[in-house]
């Protein structure tokens, strides 16, 4: 259902229902436990005229100021990254990232990296936090999501705007998170009534929380749209991808001493947009082609393919400090590398394996190349 189509349906639902539910805070009874839940913000949906709400104009802006400061990283509570459509699409998880008592590596789940899809996130225990069935009605959309109900429960017990915050939402290193589904919600937002989003920190704005609400309702879809680079720009960037791929073995080993040293820098082109930044990948598909990333937990292991290629990819998520480590490319670094690797007069008989007693070892992989 386009936005508009869904839009008008939902005046018509207000002009017959809407009246009726205004203002009437009735709790709903939830199926699963029969408890009673808040209904939903009526008030909000059944605005005189509604507006179409904006992911990218309107919404991004709100989790950027609000949210990711928290829901930013690969650790983030629960896993729910809301640094970008992509990872509030794939939800949250009930695994923690860190665990200082497993004896066991567990599979990453790097957003963008160990999975492409919302369907292979399910596979991999990420639940939703927005409505996945296929209902569409505004009151489906609120009330079947978990991101709703958590905005929701801080507006409806605020955060007191004086004294200290309550204990169990102050800095805490050993906190326990509680991570609910939609099953769990009902349980949780009783026991915990002022543990709403954002948590521990002043209530969103009525205006942002407005918007938030209204989106939701409207369905969460995005507007985002692939950055389109200009002729300049891409050949730039395909002339660094050039660069890397050439297939002398000297190259060939400076390009893995490269993206060895470069796997968690966010690369800025000095051409570019200052604040538009990228990754340096390896590839199973060559320049011209979309990238298909070989994911791997260190630089150094092995690719498993016979031929794979450095690419760059755009970073889509919103931009934190904790991992933001800026590397730039333009002139001056190309003439850099230049005395430093490929100008510098040394042989390259063989490359070196991918073998982990060898691999992780700089010294050895990387021998050949002067110091
Ligand atoms: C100060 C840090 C912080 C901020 C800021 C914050 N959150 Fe959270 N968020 C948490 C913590 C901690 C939890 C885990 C709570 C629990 O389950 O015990 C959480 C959990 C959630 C969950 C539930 C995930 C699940 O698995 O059930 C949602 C949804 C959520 N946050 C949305 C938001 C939104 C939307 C914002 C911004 C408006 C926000 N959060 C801001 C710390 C934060």
């Amino acid at each position: 259902m386009s936005h508009n189509c869904l839009l008008n349906f939902l005046r018509v639902l207000f002009l017959t229902f809407g009246l009726l539910m205004l203002g009437c805070q009735t709790p709903s009874i939830d199926l699963f436990s029969g408890k009673k839940m808040p209904d939903v913000d009526h008030e909000i949906i059944s605005l005189p005229a509604p507006r179409s709400v904006s992911f990218s104009k309107e919404v991004r802006p709100i989790l950027n100021n609000r949210c990711v400061v928290c829901h930013g990283c690969y650790d983030a509570p629960c896993q729910l990254k809301l640094s970008s459509y992509e990872g509030l699409e794939r939800g949250a998880s009930k695994s923690v990232v860190y665990d200082g008592a497993r004896l066991n590596p567990v599979e990453p789940t790097r957003l963008f990296v160990d999975a492409k899809s919302k369907k292979e996130w399910r596979s991999k225990g990420f639940y939703s936090v927005l409505n996945e069935s296929s209902h569409e009605s505004y009151r489906d959309n609120l009330e079947k999501s978990v991101f709703y109900r958590m905005i929701q429960m801080k507006q409806r017990q605020p955060q007191p705007r004086t004294g200290a915050v309550a204990k169990e939402l102050g800095p805490n290193l050993n906190r326990q998170n509680y991570c609910p589904t939609q099953e769990e919600l009902p349980h949780f937002m009783e026991q915990h009534s002022n543990w709403g989003m954002p948590f521990g920190l002043p209530n969103l704005t009525e205006r942002e929380y407005e918007t938030l609400v209204l989106w939701l309702a409207q369905g969460a879809q995005t507007d985002q749209k692939a950055t389109l680079l200009k002729k300049a720009e891409r050949k730039s960037l395909n002339a660094w991808e050039q660069l890397l791929n050439q297939k002398d073995l000297k190259s060939q080993l400076i390009s893995r001493y490269l993206y060895e040293h470069l796997f968690l820098a966010h690369i800025q082109f000095v051409q570019f947009d200052k604040r538009r930044f990228y990754r340096l990948v390896r590839s199973r598909t060559p320049s011209g082609n979309p990238v298909d990333e070989i994911a791997t937990v260190r630089p150094y292991d092995s690719p498993g393919v016979g031929a794979l290629y450095y690419r760059f990819v755009e970073e889509s998520s919103a931009i934190v400090a904790k991992n933001h480590l800026v590397y730039k490319l333009g002139p001056q670094t190309y003439k850099r590398w230049k005395s430093l690797f490929y100008d510098k007069d040394f042989q390259v008989t063989a490359l070196p394996s991918y073998d982990v007693d060898q691999a992780s070892n700089p010294f050895r992989t990387f021998t050949q190349i002067p110091a």
